[in-house]
């Protein structure tokens, strides 16, 4: 069999998954492959799974299925799963997928080529669940990122909590941190190559911990980073978040002042039976802390509804603690059982009709509350990272706030990579539209520091 060269990586998940497609991209260029357009053009084509909830596990499947035409189609074409339901279901991915070609584990980034290498030689199928020492060892030159303005920087794999909900911990491992040194030369190495903003990433960032040094430190020391002009970081663990953390946010115009906080439920019977480990009266405490040292930081979260036991009386807590701590932005879900979760065996679940209405219930209320915080941008004249082409087309370009919303705008693709202020002129459900202030205002308000036409790449 011929080596393959064109590849072709569809992603499901968080910011993780995201990121390891990267690094997986990454492997497959150093070897010589391509990326393509569509998967029929594909000669590897990875899929990189999530199992977080139910929903995201089944679409999986089902597209999965589809594929099994075009390896019908074509036997040479390499199928790669990998990811969180790669690492939860192993074999059995294979049992409802025999035409798979390679199963490979969330620790096993680095062993991709050699996989495949193997399959080919072998002519069997390849599964890898060894959850290897080096995933976090590797050179970030050879990353294939997605933009070429923003980056992810992992700073640790896996998640030693135990959120009886949630998967993580079974398909990603115990938490790890990476070296600080690493981290550190990976931000400096996306600044040389001219990139505007990193996005530090660990699944529980607040426990990370290298050589004596905290997060804080971490944070500290990215945000320093001579030419980056935004960091951000995902996710906080509540009670694990520290007023130092705080402190360092606020001192350094580079961090965003945006947090994403996930509170999970508002009722402390349900919260400890999540197993969180903070109640609600402390989340909303710490809440207050970071609006009082930043008061303009923007406060995203994730809620589940639905959980098991979960009555009227603690969705209203939920309801209540989402009104108090006024969150911009919320991600909510309906409760989804995981195999292989402590919840998972809770017996007392709440009927999926309820669920539904309670989600429902709590979107309704919050909706507003993003709509005003939307709006309470019209007017303002905002620093706008600009990303990329906007999707709508028409000459638009797209950007992000500091509070990490999406502001489309008219003006030149020139303006990609560069940081420019932006008058928000009106507020839609989901993102912004404004006009770029013009030149001269523009250097005033940065401070003239940064002249158009000067990308700093
Ligand atoms: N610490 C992680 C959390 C990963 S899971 C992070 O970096 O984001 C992301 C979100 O999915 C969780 O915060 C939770 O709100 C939701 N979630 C996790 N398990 C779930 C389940 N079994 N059912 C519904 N939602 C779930
Ligand atoms: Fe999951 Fe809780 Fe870790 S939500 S990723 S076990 S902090």
């Amino acid at each position: 069999m011929e080596a393959p060269k064109r590849y072709f990586v569809e992603t499901w998940g968080c910011q993780m998954n995201d990121h390891d497609s990267e690094k997986l991209a990454g492997h497959l260029e150093r070897r010589g492959y391509r990326t393509c357009a569509a998967a029929e053009e594909a000669d590897v084509i990875l899929l990189n799974t999530c199992s977080v909830r139910g929903k995201a596990a089944e679409k999986f499947y089902s597209d999965l299925g589809r594929l099994k035409l075009l390896k019908r189609r074509r036997p040479d074409l390499l199928l790669v799963v990998c990811g969180c339901v790669a690492q939860h279901d192993r074999e059995r991915v294979l049992e409802r997928a025999p035409y798979v070609d390679v199963v490979l584990g969330t620790r096993g980034t680095n062993h991709l080529p050699e996989l495949l290498d193997r399959r080919i030689e072998e002519q069997t199928p390849q599964v890898d669940m060894r959850r290897y020492a080096d995933a976090l060892y590797y050179d970030p030159r050879y990353i294939r990122r997605g933009s070429k303005v923003k980056a992810y920087i992992t700073a640790m794999e896996g998640c030693s909590k135990v959120c009886t909900f949630c998967i993580v911990p079974v398909t990603r491992g115990a938490e790890v941190s990476r070296p600080f040194e690493d981290v550190l030369a990976e931000a400096r190495l996306l600044a040389e190559r001219g990139y505007k903003e990193v996005q530090i990433l660990g699944q529980n960032v607040s426990s990370y911990s290298s050589g004596g040094r905290d997060f804080a430190d971490l944070l500290e020391a990215v945000a320093r980073v001579k030419g980056l002009e935004r960091v951000r970081f995902v996710t906080s663990y509540p009670s694990e978040f520290t007023e130092r953390t705080m402190d360092v946010m606020a001192a350094y115009d580079t961090i965003a002042k945006a947090l994403h906080f996930p509170v999970q439920a508002g009722s402390n019977r349900v919260l400890r039976r999540m197993k969180r480990f903070y109640t609600r009266e402390e989340y909303l405490e710490k809440a207050a802390l970071l609006r009082k040292k930043m008061p303009r930081i923007a406060l995203s979260t994730d809620v589940i509804v639905g959980f098991p036991g979960e009555t009227e009386e603690d969705f209203q807590e939920t309801m209540s603690l989402v009104r108090e701590a006024g969150f911009e932005w919320m991600y909510s879900f309906k409760y989804s059982p995981r195999r292989g979760t402590p919840a998972a065996r809770y017996e007392d679940t709440v009927p999926e009709a309820a669920k539904r209405d309670r989600l429902e219930r709590l979107q309704a209320m919050h909706r507003p509350m993003q709509e005003r915080a939307l709006r309470a941008c019209e007017g303002r004249t905002e620093e706008v990272l600009v990303e990329d082409s906007s999707k709508r087309g028409g000459g638009a370009l797209t950007g992000r706030t500091e509070a990490n919303y999406v502001v489309n705008f008219p003006g030149d693709a020139a303006l990609v990579g560069r940081l420019v202020p932006v008058r928000i002129e009106r507020a839609n459900p989901n993102s912004l539209w404004g006009e770029v202030v013009s030149n001269s205002a523009s250097r005033s308000l940065l401070g003239g520091a940064r002249p158009h036409g000067q990308a700093g790449l």
